[in-house]
């Protein structure tokens, strides 16, 4: 029988994305198309932007993605697409488009929860290596540019079970890269830049106070330690508090002028690069942005850790945007195997957004025979479960 071909498509952010994988474990195709170019002015992704582009952009895409995976429309057997969360203009190009093509085609749909997608990056990636010695429950780290969740994965009979057991109360970690970038003036998005600027810096110069999470342990989402009396509870983050930190210390530190200096230097490059913004910074910025990376990579780390350690979970997934940084990937690494417990990432391209790990997630539900029929609609906020 001829394996499973199922052609992926997502547009939940700023990508325009579209992929084959072959029984969800073989990337045959695998396209992005990133519109960084368009949202750099701002800063940030500018939702009306984006579904115009995601509009121009995803014919020729998915028309890539099959010739590259040597396919057909005809020839794929299903086509699964982003349905949320994610922003709603955006998210609607994808659906609507996957619908048309699962209609005229009469091929069955396939709706994904992108952070299932990025989830099921680290476990395609890992079978297409040939590693099948996965230990199960995994605690699965999502960090992006709109998500800091913390999942238990575990496969069941039919499909995939997911509980969330935290997750951030403001500020997304990526949202945190991004928003710091902006404020000290670095370009967008922020994460790559950084993670590239902070290797020039000391990431000891400035001393961030631990981020204080406020409230309650919020009811129903947490959870006891198998056999434990102890209370449940929950493991949240938050990252709205270091960048006013970042903030407040360019004001304290007189950095503003030398700040505006950048911004209209970086203004008049075209498209500017990590070299041309390393060039434009001095010691001082330079310091404060290793020293804003060191304090994130040292909060997602101990807290996931923690997580999984009062957990007891048999392995580490770590993905999602923020998961390409170097630092993040080398101290979860050295963490981890202190801890005894086996850490998996996506290759950097799977780590950001991409359609590959929109087919794989889709996979387990087309052998279940979980469709989506036509009435299917975005959800900017779709829940995991
Ligand atoms: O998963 P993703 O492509 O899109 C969302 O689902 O949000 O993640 C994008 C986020 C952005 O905030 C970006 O700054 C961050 O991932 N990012 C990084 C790195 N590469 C991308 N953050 C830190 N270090 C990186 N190397
Ligand atoms: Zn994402």
């Amino acid at each position: 029988m001829k394996a499973t071909h199922i052609l992926g498509i997502e547009t939940s952010c700023d990508e325009t994305a579209a992929a084959v994988v072959c029984a969800g474990e073989q990337v045959v195709s695998n396209v992005v198309a990133s519109q960084i170019a368009t949202h750099w002015p701002y800063g940030g992704v500018v939702p009306e932007l984006a579904s115009r582009e995601h509009l121009r952009a995803i014919v020729p895409v998915v028309r890539r993605a099959l010739e590259e995976a040597g396919q057909t429309y005809e020839s794929v057997d299903a086509i699964a697409v982003t349905q949320g969360p994610g922003l709603a203009g955006a998210l609607l190009v994808g659906v609507s488009y996957a619908k048309a093509l699962a209609f005229a085609l009469d091929k069955p749909l396939l709706a994904v929860n992108h952070l299932e997608g990025h989830i099921h990056a680290v476990l395609l990636e890992e079978k297409q290596k040939g590693n099948r010695e996965i230990g199960f429950p995994a605690l699965a780290l999502v960090v992006s540019g709109g998500h800091t969740h913390l999942y238990l994965a575990q496969a069941q009979e039919r499909g995939w079970m997911y509980e969330n057991v935290g997750q951030t109360r403001d500020d997304a970690a990526g949202e945190a890269f991004d928003k710091v970038a902006k404020l000290l003036a670095l370009g967008y998005p922020g994460g790559p830049v950084i993670d590239r600027l902070a290797k020039h810096g000391n990431p000891e110069a400035v001393k961030f106070p631990p981020a204080h999470i406020k409230g309650r342990p919020r009811p129903g989402r947490s959870r006891r330690r198998v056999g434990s009396d102890a209370p449940g509870m929950t493991f949240d983050f938050s990252y709205s508090g270091i960048k006013t930190a970042v903030l407040r210390y360019t004001e304290t530190h007189n950095m503003q002028p030398a700040l505006e200096l950048r911004r209209r230097a970086l203004a008049e490059l075209k498209s500017p690069r990590a070299d041309d913004v390393l060039k434009l910074c001095d010691r001082q910025t330079l310091d404060l942005v290793a020293s804003f990376q060191r304090a994130m990579v040292s909060d997602l780390v101990g807290k996931t850790l923690n997580a999984a350690s009062e957990l007891d979970v048999a392995t580490l997934f770590v993905t999602g945007g923020v998961a390409a940084n170097s630092e993040l990937r080398s101290a979860f690494e050295r963490e981890s195997a202190a801890a005894g417990l086996p850490v998996y990432f996506p290759s950097r391209p799977l780590s950001t957004d991409n359609a590959a790990m929109i087919a794989a997630a889709a996979y387990p539900k087309f052998l279940a025979g979980d469709f989506a029929g036509l009435e299917l609609s975005a959800e900017a906020s779709l829940p995991l479960r």
